[in-house]
Formats: C-alpha cells, structure tokens, sequence
C-alpha cells in the first residue's frame, strides 16, 4: 500500500485503497473499543497528539481527543485563545513549538481554506486538517462513508442527495470527492445561491421534493451563516425550512423511509424537522459514535507511517 500521507489536508490524497483500508479498521476499531470499553494500545504510548482548533467545535475536537486517549497517546490540548497566537505568534511558529516539546501529529483546524498546504514540508510534524475554511473536512466525510456502511447502507448504485448550503460547506467539498467512489450518484440540492459547479461530478437541483423520489440517502447540511456576507445568501432564510426544511411529513408524501445524516451542529426546526431528529430514520448520533472509530483508524495510519526522516532527524536552526 502506498504511504499514508503525514499532511491530511483532502480526500484527493488518499488512494481508494487507503480509504478501504480505514473502513476495515474503523469496524475492527468498533469492535474493541464499543460499549465504552477503555483498550489503549500499548504501542500507541509513545505519540503525542494535540488539536489545535482556532474555530469552534464539538463534534469533530471532542471525537479527536477522545480517539486520542482511547489509543493510549498522550493528549495536549492546545488552547488557541490561551496561546502565543493572541500576541501575534503565527501558527507555523506554534506548529515548530509543539513539535520541539515532544508531540508528532496535530489536528488542525482553521478558517482559512487551504492553510495546510503552507505546512506541508515545514516543520515535520503530522497534520490532520479537521477543516479548513470552505475547502475540506476529510475525516468528517470518511466517518460519513464509514457511517453508512456500517449501517447497511453500501453505496453502489444508491443516489444520495445533499440538501443545504453546499457552496460553503467543506462537509460537501469532501463528500462529493469521496461518494462516487464508493458506486454513489450525488445530487446537491438547495437554492441556487447555495449549489456551486461540481464539474460534472454531482448533478444540480432546487427541487427538494424531486430529489427526496430519487434518493436513497439524505444528507442535511447546516446554513452556515457566519460564512455569509452578501444579501444574495441571506434572503434565503426567510422560506427556508418551507423549501427546503426535511420533515417526517415530507418524506410520508412520497413514503421514503430514507436514512438521513447530518454532520451537526443542526438548525432543529430549520434543515431537519424535531421528528426527524427522534425518528430512527436519523443517523446524526450513528455519524458521532462511528466518529471515535474513524478518527482512530486515521490516527493509527498516521501514527505508524513514520517517515525515516520525520520524528528523528533534529530540526535544523
Ligand atoms: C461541520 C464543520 O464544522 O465543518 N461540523 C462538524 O465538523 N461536525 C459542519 C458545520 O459546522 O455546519
């Protein structure tokens, strides 16, 4: 297998392998880690890993850190607003730092698209994007893939609709890299201002109720508001959840019993209607669990694909 690479910035650099790869040890990670079980590795003591998040979280910080420890790596923390970045440290320079005191992969997190890139070869510490800007989020749609498949959704042939805010959505940036690998046919459904050109990838719609008939799969996003700064992307709240909003009753029209995911945090009442969120058609708390067991097997590639010239080879000064 090819090397996993020490910069997981996209989809695009893993080979469809690698992907394959993850999946299996995300179920075997399952395995020994559910019901709560505490089962760290004893190979795994000897990494330092940090998240380093410079925008909110829940979800995807707390399922990193819980991985982390669940491994039996040591975990730091890294608190941004706390830090050297607030007298004007930059993060390259924080990056340097960390890796000086011991810890070989970062997760980070950023409003700027694309930050990873600058990081690539300097310093030699592992990074996991956990989203940047309205690029990526890598690890959110393989514990997506992971997510469906382990609940019996294999996705050959299936057509999954995303619904909401893809052009800003890193979630969808991902997904639409990740899906049709898998046999899956992707449809981004939303107002206009929200779709974007995919390149032929994801057919294009406004019509909720046309793509809930065809799909097999719903994924809801979030409106991300903090990303918009033009009237063209705010006058659309006003009838959104009327057009767009994905309720029990919407789906009785057209009697779809259809798994439905969400990355969170959800607009209850907004996107997804409460009942959706108690139906067991919702696979949002699915999507969190799973979360740990992926994020673990990404780790665990990371980890153990050390590079003869990364973690040994003193910084030059
Ligand atoms: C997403 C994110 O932050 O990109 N959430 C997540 O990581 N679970 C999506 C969002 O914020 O809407």
């Amino acid at each position: 297998m090819n090397k996993f690479p020490s910069v997981l910035e996209c989809i695009e650099e893993l080979t469809f392998e690698q992907i394959r790869s993850l999946l299996d040890v995300s179920a075997q990670n399952k395995i020994r880690f559910e019901d709560r079980q505490f089962a760290p590795y004893e190979s795994y003591r000897k990494f330092v890993v940090s998240t380093s998040f410079l925008e909110h979280s829940t979800r995807t910080k707390h399922s990193f850190a819980i991985a982390i420890q669940k491994l039996g790596c040591m975990y730091l923390d890294f608190n941004a607003e706390k830090s050297s970045l607030q007298k004007g440290e930059n993060i390259e320079e924080t990056l340097l730092t960390l890796w000086h005191q011991g810890v070989d992969l970062c997760v980070l997190r950023t409003s700027v698209s694309h930050q990873l890139n600058e990081f690539k070869n300097l310093p030699p510490i592992k990074l996991i994007n956990g989203g940047d800007g309205v690029n990526e989020h890598p690890t959110q749609a393989l514990l997506d893939l992971f997510t469906l498949i382990d609940q019996g959704h294999e996705l050959e042939g299936k057509t999954i609709t995303i619904v909401g805010d893809s052009l800003h959505s890193r979630v969808t940036h991902s997904l639409v890299r990740l899906l049709p690998q898998f046999g899956a046919k992707v449809i981004l459904c939303g107002p206009d201002e929200y779709l974007y050109d995919t390149k032929g990838v994801a057919t294009l719609s406004t019509n909720l109720d046309e793509c809930i008939q065809q799909s097999d799969i719903l994924y809801l996003l979030r409106i991300q508001k903090e990303r918009h700064n033009s009237p063209r992307h705010t006058q659309i709240y006003e009838n959104y959840a009327e057009q767009f909003g994905v309720t029990l009753d919407r789906l009785a029209k057209f009697n779809k019993k259809i798994p439905v995911l969400h990355p969170g945090p959800a607009n209850i009442g907004l996107e997804i209607g409460h009942d959706v969120v108690k139906s067991e058609l919702f696979l949002g708390y699915q999507q969190v669990v799973n979360s740990v067991y992926m994020r673990m097997a990404i780790l665990m590639a990371m980890l153990e694909n050390r590079d003869k010239n990364i973690g040994h080879k003193p910084l030059a000064v």
